[in-house]
């Protein structure tokens, strides 16, 4: 593993102490993740150390992030400022520490919505998000269990809890974590 103490460094500066538990448990997760399904672990555990990096920002700066990329924010993405810290973290990542590598950048861009097609590094990223030591909701240790056993079974049961939660709550359903939904009950 490289050194990252740069960047943990940098999360103190934006992160709450309980926010930056959860980021080194994410990027350790995403690692072990990434040991058992043949990916790379200095990406995922990048990945994971940085997923959250502009959820504690103001959410017009999180925008202005937004608008420095090529990512444009349709009216669903609108209504889901809850959303905007991955979109925006991707952009930081790209326009303010240099990094090239789009595997990275997309993998925490989609960690809050999810896509259709994604790769296994963006899989990581986002069950690695839901099954951090620090998580705790009544089905953790089942996620758990079907982290370590099927991505794709882990993506879909993600998924299905994150789409319950929302509808129940009224909130919209962004057009990429519907096409998820149907492509992970399809595969
Ligand atoms: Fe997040
Ligand atoms: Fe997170």
């Amino acid at each position: 593993m490289k050194d990252h103490s740069v960047y943990v460094a940098l999360l103190e500066k934006h992160l709450s102490a309980k926010r930056l538990t959860h980021s080194i448990n994410v990027a350790e997760q995403a690692q072990l993740l990434a040991k058992l399904y043949g990916a790379d672990e200095e990406k995922a555990y990048f990945a994971g150390l940085l997923h959250d990096l502009c959820k504690e920002m103001d959410k017009d700066e999180q925008l202005q992030w937004i608008a420095k990329s090529d990512i444009i924010l349709d009216s669903i993405l609108q209504s889901q400022p809850q959303v905007w810290h991955g979109m925006a973290a991707a952009s930081y990542l790209q326009n303010e520490l240099n990094v090239t590598d789009k595997a990275i950048i997309d993998s925490v861009r989609y960690h809050t919505t999810a896509r259709a097609g994604m790769t296994t590094l963006e899989e990581i990223i986002y069950i690695a998000d839901i099954t951090s030591k620090d998580r705790d909701y009544p089905d953790v240790d089942e996620m758990r269990r079907l982290a370590l056993t099927d991505l794709s079974q882990a993506m879909l049961a993600g998924l299905q809890y994150n789409l319950t939660r929302l509808v129940q709550k009224g909130f919209t359903i962004s057009q990429d974590t519907f096409n998820a939904y149907n492509y992970y009950i399809m595969k």
